[in-house]
């Protein structure tokens, strides 16, 4: 929060315009350069950060250089992953991923996701200490598709009927690593479909968001998600109640990227997925991920 120190806070007004989607998260941003934006505004874009996990910035001319100088105010950068390719990173800027279907002169996509649908997940939630926030910004976009969703994990878990809530109260989740949202096989990863056995981080169902204090329901992704203790069966029965909720229409919002969109959500209460798009027009975004400070913790 701004303190009573800060004389744009007792003028009673916030230095940013920020406007709420209407959906049940989301905001837009307006007036804001992202190369060059002042100490009190930074503190109001972080504030609108935590109220509506999700915000949009459009018209944004951002270098790489430029969106990480930016992504580092709010905490120490992870390295970006390995691409589908076992490509590294890009050149120079080994915290930048990069989303593209674009087929490099080498023949091989200059990033990962492809073209297909990416289906509802939370960023990397299979390691122990996911990223608490990730950004993305749109350098070409499709014509048309190639859409971002988001949905709000607050106002999933809130809105279970009470039974359900005391069912999966204190339970345990394993959040898979053999797959990415776009089905395909993580790096140096073996191929498995057996819940129980995959690779992948336990984290509580439940959690408490470490700034906001508000529960949550953190499933991560469907594919290879197990509640450990429970039979197999009846993991899946509880997770496929769960998902259901979870994935309601009017918890989510969208965004039809412009180029010069920049994305920055909060991973920690927060699932995104992306339509997918004619795999002959381009699509190139670059990723930034704040690391983030603690475990998932109920
Ligand atoms: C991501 C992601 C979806 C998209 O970058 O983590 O899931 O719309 N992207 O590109
Ligand atoms: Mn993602």
């Amino acid at each position: 929060m701004i303190g009573n120190s800060d004389p744009l806070a007792t003028q009673g007004s916030s230095p940013v315009d920020v406007r709420p989607t209407g959906a049940a998260l989301g905001a837009e941003i307006r007036g804001v350069d992202l190369r060059s934006i002042g100490e009190a505004e930074f503190r109001s874009v972080h504030q609108a950060w935590l109220d509506h996990s999700v915000l949009l910035f459009r018209d944004q001319t951002l270098q790489d250089d430029d969106l990480i100088r930016f992504s580092r105010r709010f905490g120490d950068l992870d390295i970006a992953p390995v691409q589908e390719t076992g490509r590294r990173f890009v050149e120079g800027y080994p915290e930048i991923y990069v989303v593209s279907n674009v087929v490099g002169a080498d023949g091989e996509p200059i990033g990962s996701l492809g073209a297909g649908e990416a289906v509802w997940h939370t960023d990397m939630s299979y390691l122990p200490q996911p990223p608490k926030m990730s950004m993305l910004y749109a350098i070409e976009v499709p014509p048309a598709g190639g859409e971002t969703g988001f949905s709000n994990m607050y106002a999933a878990y809130d809105g279970l009927p009470d039974a359900l809530k005391r069912r999966i109260e204190g339970l345990q989740i394993k959040h898979d690593g053999t797959y990415n949202s776009g089905g395909y096989l993580r790096q140096g990863v073996t191929a498995t479909d057996d819940p129980r056995t995959s690779p992948g981080a336990i984290h509580p169902l439940v959690c408490s968001h470490p700034e906001t204090g508000r529960r949550n329901l953190y499933l991560g992704r469907r594919r290879n998600a197990y509640l450990p203790g429970l039979s197999l069966e009846e993991s899946e029965a509880l997770l496929d109640e769960l998902w259901r909720h979870a994935t309601r229409d009017e918890l989510s919002w969208y965004n039809r990227w412009r180029v010069g969109d920049l994305v920055m959500w909060d991973n920690r209460c927060t699932m995104h997925r992306r339509n997918p798009f004619a795999p002959d027009s381009r699509r190139v975004m670059h990723r930034t991920q704040v690391q983030g400070q603690s475990r998932p913790a109920a």
